[in-house]
């Protein structure tokens, strides 16, 4: 047996629950017992869930699983552990158990119709219990000083994936953890003092065996009645390690649309057949982020990255292009959330631009756009106290009482209506009594409802009283609700996005029901209903964290009457319009100490400048800003708000901007100044810049071989690394353009000898790394390239699969910290050794 050095790697379980039917289990595989002897018409699979002693265990999901459709159908056993699956196709399905606090158990080739099937479930202990832990409690292991640092974090690490699941915890030495964390704030968002400390609080919490020094995970009691009683029905969508889905949408064709917003697709699911079709967005529209259907049945995207709506015609399968922003502007920010209300005779798609401190329509028709222009600081009812100065319009949904569209604005804090009747929209905005008002829905009533992201909460709010009443989800200061929706009898429904539940909410007798979802770290971000009073969602996020290294879509059925036990009651708070809580309702400002307390300290000192004296102070703010190069801009800006945060007292201190400003302006840069992210480049944003590279510092260009890692794994003439191809070799192949690509995005074109593989061994395990060595009996392989001394010897004998992975094993993303001449200088130095050689 060999082991992998991090057996824990995401892709082991995703191939180890694949390949079940090859696999035999430790199950008691017992004959009928006769109350379960049904007729060979009946299409189901049923069964007993047992512990030792042979009592039924109750609360445990068992999924019938149809591998060729991808297909999962799960159901909870009932207080005496039985189990009945229905609507199944008759083909042979795989069975597994899931309990948090017992083990799962699997059974392969399980016939439809067959005698009930009794299975042993066992306690889970140790890495197996760990397994279990869900988002929300792996997060609660990450300590803050206080609760304004972990709003923050929250709101800054947590939109994309879970924080602290194992995925999330692959990265190894501090350099890795290093990288990651700079590539994923690239929003900026980070509160200096948090940014300077981070990475080693990351490592102290989540590193190699900081988990053994966890407090063991204490699952939940089983979940009873109402939380046990949904049919939830999933399927697995699009490639393994490519499908994450953002958004869904059921077309009027019954089919479910889901759009990969990486991967510029959308799937369509027909859910009758299990039949998936791939539907690649045209050329030149990137991001697909939100789907809707219009009034005509066409589905509408918005393309986020490339700020355009795209129209999809079911029938026809064409699509069309149109900009996001008013004529003559070709393109848009960020259109973000989208949708349309079935009401509007001219059935307006509206959206939200995440980009622009403005929300938009679009007429199906004419595709005239519109923009409504909203509220700045200060304006909102209730703002003021800890506003935020982030914008980003983000939720949007229409009243079905009166046709008002409400929208929400993520950072700013607030939530607001536009009038469609009115010219300018008269528009008017509120500041909720939390943090993160993020997908809201207008329930059939006309109260507005509200996910608070930060502060783990949601909340109704009454437009005619402008009273909110909040509500907190178990555990709130850990979860992340990113979306809601409201169904047609006015219950809410709110994705736990921290710990892989849908909550369904009944505003009437108050109570939460939480579901449990079939896998482990599905990060929910959209909730729909279909005609029949279905619940879907979709999973989402890099899909290598994710249990099974793949999205699905999700159903959720529940019975016509719900068992009235199994909820929990939550007790609402209520607020004012005008509350005075401002939106750090559950953290009060504090004076902190600051990293660059001694720097600013002296910065306070200069003194102001004749010519900034001379004129007045934004014309000299923004003279001063546009000669300075962006990474200037932004140490402006962390230090600013590093001085805010410190002297709380002095926020409007405009004078000691300027000082700022004309320290940094003068400052030569310090090389152990931590790097903040510039862009995602792409070699095409260089346009030919990257032929014409006489007279570039190649001397520069050497450092960020350095700086950039590079040399780690690569040599140059000969000299250094061998875990990645001699560069000089490579610059005869690839000069310019050519080459950067290859640099930003390394899969482009995988060097021959250099092919990352994915064994898959006969024990269920999946390496992936290079293959360094090769004899009959066995091979050599580097998982990680970073850490080359942890070579694992894999015999032939015990290889079951092998392939050509499609992904290069060079890290992506490690040139945007490094400016544009930087990295110039980068490709002169590169081609310089070449020349040089020659
Ligand atoms: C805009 C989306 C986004 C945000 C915001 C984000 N991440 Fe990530 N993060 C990703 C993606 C995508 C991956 C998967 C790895 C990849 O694609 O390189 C990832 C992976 C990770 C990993 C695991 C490493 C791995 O190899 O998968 C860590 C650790 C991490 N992120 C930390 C953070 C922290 C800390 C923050 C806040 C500063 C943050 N992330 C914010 C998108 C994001
Ligand atoms: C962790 C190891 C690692 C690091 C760090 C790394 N590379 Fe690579 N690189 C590789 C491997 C392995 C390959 C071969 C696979 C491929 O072609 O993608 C490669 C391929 C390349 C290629 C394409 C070669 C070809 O023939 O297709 C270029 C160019 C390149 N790297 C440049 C760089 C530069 C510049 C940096 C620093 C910004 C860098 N690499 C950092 C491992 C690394």
């Amino acid at each position: 047996m060999t082991h992998t050095p991090r057996d824990r790697s995401q892709c082991c379980q995703t191939i180890a629950t694949i390949v079940i039917s090859g696999l035999s289990f430790l199950l008691l595989i017992q004959s009928a017992s006769p109350t379960f002897a049904l007729g060979g018409a009946k299409k189901s699979i049923d069964g007993h869930v047992v512990d030792k002693e042979g009592n039924g265990v109750g609360g445990v999901m068992v999924s019938a699983i149809d591998a060729e459709q991808r297909k999962w159908t799960s159901v909870f056993t009932d207080p005496n552990g039985r189990f009945s699956i229905e609507g199944l196709r008759d083909v042979p399905h795989s069975l597994r158990t899931r309990l948090m606090g017992m083990t799962d158990q699997w059974l392969s080739d399980v016939k439809i119709g067959g005698p009930a099937i009794q299975i042993q479930s066992e306690p889970a202990t140790g890495r197996d219990l760990e397994l279990q832990r869900t988002a929300d409690s792996a997060f609660s292991m990450l300590a803050f000083e206080h609760p304004r640092d972990r709003l923050n974090f929250k709101m800054m690490c947590s939109y994309c994936h879970q924080i602290g699941t194992l995925g999330f915890r692959t990265p190894e030495e501090p350099v890795d953890w290093q990288t990651m964390i700079r590539r994923m704030d690239g929003f900026g968002g980070l509160y200096p003092h948090t940014q300077s400390t981070i990475v080693q609080r990351l490592m102290e919490t989540y590193k190699d065996d900081a988990v053994n020094r966890w407090p063991a995970f204490d699952p939940p009691p089983p979940p009873t009645g109402a939380s046990a009683a949904a049919t939830i029905t999933m399927w697995e969508l699009d490639e393994p390690l490519e499908g994450s889905f953002h958004d869904l949408e059921i077309g009027v064709d019954g089919r479910v649309y889901a759009v990969n917003i990486s991967k510029h697709r959308m799937i369509a699911l027909d859910p009758k057949t299990g039949k998936q079709t791939p539907y690649p967005f045209p050329a030149r529209t990137y991001a697909p982020h939100s789907i809707e259907t219009a009034n005509d049945g066409s589905l509408w995207t918005t393309m986020c990255a490339s700020g355009q709506m795209v129209r999809f015609d079911i029938a026809t399968e064409q699509f069309e292009i149109h900009s996001s922003a008013e004529a003559p502007k070709r393109r848009g920010n960020y259109p973000h959330t989208l949708r349309i209300n079935p009401q509007d005779p001219q059935g307006l798609i509206w959206y939200t631009d995440a980009g622009t401190n403005s929300c938009f329509s679009i007429h199906p028709q004419t595709h005239v756009v519109k923009e409504y222009k909203l509220l700045s600081a200060g304006q909102a009812v209730g703002a003021g106290r800890g506003e935020a100065r982030g914008v980003t319009p983000y939720g949007i949904d229409y009243s079905p009482v009166d046709g008002m569209i409400w929208y929400s604005k993520l950072n700013a804090n607030r939530i607001g209506r536009i009038d469609p009747n009115a010219q300018d929209g008269d528009v008017k905005e509120w500041n909720p009594p939390f943090r993160g008002p993020r997908r809201l829905h207008v329930a059939p009533d006309g109260m507005v409802w509200v996910p608070g992201f930060g502060s783990g909460v949601f909340a109704s709010f009454n437009p005619s009283t402008e009273i909110w009443t909040v509500y907190e989800l178990p555990n709130a200061e850990n979860q992340i609700p990113y979306a809601l929706n409201v169904d047609k009898e006015g219950i809410v429904w709110i994705c736990g996005t921290g710990n892989d539940t849908i909550n369904r909410f009944d505003p009437t007798s108050e109570t939460l029901t939480e579901i449990r979802l079939p896998t482990r770290v599905s990060y929910t971000r959209e909730i729909e209903f279909d005609d029949e009073g279905n619940v879907w969602t979709s999973t989402s996020g890099p899909a290598r964290h994710m249990e099974r290294g793949v999205g699905a879509v999700i159903k959720i059925t529940l019975p016509k009457s719900l068992p009235t036990e199994g909820s929990i009651r939550l007790r609402p708070k209520t607020y004012q319009g005008s509350h005075e809580i401002g939106n750090l309702a559950t953290a009060p400002h504090v004076n902190r100490p600051s990293a660059n307390a001694a720097l600013l300290a002296k910065i306070d000192q200069r003194t102001l400048t004749k010519s900034y004296l001379s004129q007045p102070h934004q014309q000299y703010v923004d003279a001063k800003m546009t000669t300075l190069p962006e990474p200037k801009r932004s140490r402006i800006g962390s230090l600013w708000n590093e001085f805010r945060q410190s002297h709380p007292q002095r926020q409007r201190d405009g004078e000691m901007f300027v000082k700022i400003l004309d320290h940094v302006a003068t400052e030569t840069a310090s090389p152990d100044q931590p790097r903040r992210f510039i862009k995602k480049w792409q070699h095409h944003y260089f346009g030919n810049a990257a032929e014409r590279l006489v007279g570039r510092d190649i001397e520069a260009g050497k450092r960020v071989f350095e700086q950039a890692t590079c040399s780690r794994c690569h040599a140059i003439a000969g000299e250094g690394s061998k875990y990645g191809p001699d560069l000089t070799e490579v610059t005869k192949r690839f000069t310019g353009s050519k080459l950067l690509q290859q640099m930003v995005n390394p899969s482009t074109e995988i060097h021959q000898e250099f092919q990352t593989q994915q064994i898959l061994l006969s024990d269920g395990r999946l390496l992936t790394g290079l293959v360094t060595e090769q004899n009959d009996t066995q091979l050599t392989l580097i998982p990680n390239l970073l850490k080359p001394e942890k070579s694992v010897v894999v015999p032939i004998a015990e290889i079951e699969h092998r392939q050509i992975a499609k992904v290069s094993s060079m890290p992506v993303g490690l040139l945007d910290t490094f400016t544009q001449q930087e990295i110039l200088d980068l490709l002169a130095y590169l081609q310089s050794k070449h020349e040089v050689q020659q």
